[in-house]
């Protein structure tokens, strides 16, 4: 009789090194029409009609669409690199998220959406466990779940207030006058409180996170906020290596502004609670910090006892080849809070245990979550370790960052400044014209990128995203350089 080991794998294809995570998926993109062609821009009129959605770029088949291909209304397929702003992990209609709504029970858990705050289901605190906890980042043991990334950061900050007041009060309780004050807005019940934030950062739309967002004025222009502080975030000059003692001055400069800035605060009597800062600032322009950067951002915050927010939204559940970005930081202690959402499916927030709030409802809102989306991400999370798509990613990345500085060198008037971690990759255009041109171009090549900050385009494709779709994507960047 045969083994089964070797009946397995005499049934595995020989072409095993060419096929995709996901089967079936095209070999490569096919394009037939403009983007968006006729049928998106009939389902656009239509949509505009009830819609103010001036951002809408093309209408999707999400029917159609198959691992790293989104297939358009026109059925236009495209390599994906963008993935829904980077948050989409394992590609389009990927089997092992198909399946993870096959048993009656997580049917169930879809439609009876709970409040989870007050009537969790009775397996919440093993999925809790089992999924959320299971990738948390080191050192961080406590987790709530949010319903997306800006929410996430808005009750961050309020586990900030918390713990400062608390500790302004000596661990007593807040008296009757704050009590009432505060539903006046008033003092002392209402404090005057800071979050520092970075220039070029990201943090969310709603009003605490749209205060520390600093990457585009549209997100803001009009909309009253705090005013909090913003200190610089370090502006690398690349190739690093070859830049290492500006790049080192340019840490220093920043944590020195930091410093300052906390002090000033304190001064005029609206003190900093804590610092949010994504490890890559992604929507500002894919702007890296050095592990010494966020050592010394660390070591501040323990100086001033504030807390130290690392926002992960973006960069979390896996696209730097880690499950974590500021794993690669070598930090001493683990950040106090760890944001996320995106890849994670669900949004949330990772915590040490003093940060903890002392009172029902004041973490809370309706669903606080929803117990759906841990059943995708289980699989999600059983499908990166089975299939190794950590490592993945970093092949994948190697390739990618090595086509971009081969681009840049061959076209050193049209790219500057690669860089990334795992898939996590930008290069910059020489101008935001350029850069959008060179995206436009892209698409007709059957390449769906993004771009963020002013000339920086953005490279997101999902963790099944391999070292042969980063070859097609360089072949097509080059194609479309050669073109200027
Ligand atoms: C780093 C970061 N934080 C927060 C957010 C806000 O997340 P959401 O759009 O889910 O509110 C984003 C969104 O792009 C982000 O990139």
């Amino acid at each position: 009789m045969i083994p089964s080991t070797t009946l397995k794998l005499m049934t595995r294809p020989l072409y095993v090194a060419s096929r995709s995570f996901v089967s079936g998926e095209p070999a490569r993109p096919t394009i037939k029409t403009e983007i968006p062609g006729p049928q998106s821009a009939i389902l656009l009129k239509d949509l505009d009609s009830i819609q103010a959605m001036k951002s809408v770029q093309f209408f999707v088949d999400y029917d159609k669409s198959l691992g790293n291909y989104i297939v358009d209304a026109d059925g236009n397929t495209m390599l994906d690199v963008f993935t829904s702003i980077s948050s989409i992990p394992l590609g389009y209609n990927h089997p092992n998220m198909l399946k993870a709504f096959d048993s009656d029970h997580a049917k169930k858990v879809l439609i009876n959406r709970p409040a989870l705050g007050v009537y969790p289901g009775n397996d919440w605190v093993d999925q809790l466990r089992n999924v959320l906890l299971s990738c948390a980042p080191p050192g961080l043991d406590q987790v709530i779940t949010m319903m997306c990334g800006s929410c996430s950061n808005e009750n961050a900050f309020k586990l900030m207030y918390f713990k400062y007041m608390d500790k302004v009060r000596g661990g007593i309780p807040p008296n009757d006058e704050a009590m009432k004050s505060c539903l006046d807005n008033l003092s002392p019940g209402t404090p005057r409180l800071s979050v520092l934030s970075f220039h070029g950062g990201f943090h969310g739309r709603t009003p605490g996170a749209l205060a520390c967002t600093h990457s585009k004025s549209i997100h803001k222009i009009d909309v009253p906020l705090y005013d909090w502080p913003v200190a610089d975030f370090p502006r690398y000059k690349y190739p690093l290596e070859e830049n290492t003692q500006e790049n080192t001055a340019e840490d220093k400069r920043c944590l020195d502004k930091v410093e300052e800035i906390l002090e000033r605060q304190t001064k005029n009597s609206n003190p900093c609670v804590g610092i949010i800062v994504e490890p890559i600032q992604a929507e500002g322009g894919d702007h890296h910090g050095s592990a010494n950067f966020f050592q010394g951002l660390q070591d501040i915050c323990k100086k001033h006892d504030i807390v130290y927010l690392v926002d992960e939204v973006q960069t979390g559940g896996g696209p730097t080849g880690k499950m974590w970005a500021h794993e690669y930081f070598n930090l001493r202690d683990a950040p106090d809070i760890v944001t996320f959402s995106k890849k994670m499916l669900t949004g949330g927030l990772y915590h040490k245990p003093d940060l903890r709030p002392n009172n029902a409802y004041q973490i809370f809102n309706t669903w606080v979550g929803d117990p759906s989306k841990l059943i995708l991400l289980d699989s999600v999370l059983k499908t990166i370790r089975q299939d190794k798509l950590l490592e993945t990613t970093l092949k994948a990345g190697d390739v990618l960052l090595s086509g971009l500085r081969r681009l840049e060198n061959q076209f050193p008037s049209l790219l500057h400044s690669a860089r990334g971690i795992g898939t996590f990759c930008a290069v910059d255009a020489d101008t935001s014209a350029r850069r959008d041109q060179i995206l436009a171009k892209l698409r007709t090549e059957g390449v769906h990128c993004g771009g963020c900050g002013e000339t920086a385009i953005r490279i997101r494709p999902a963790l099944i995203f391999e070292t042969k779709h980063a070859n097609i994507f360089i072949e097509s960047l080059e194609k479309v350089l050669k073109t200027f």
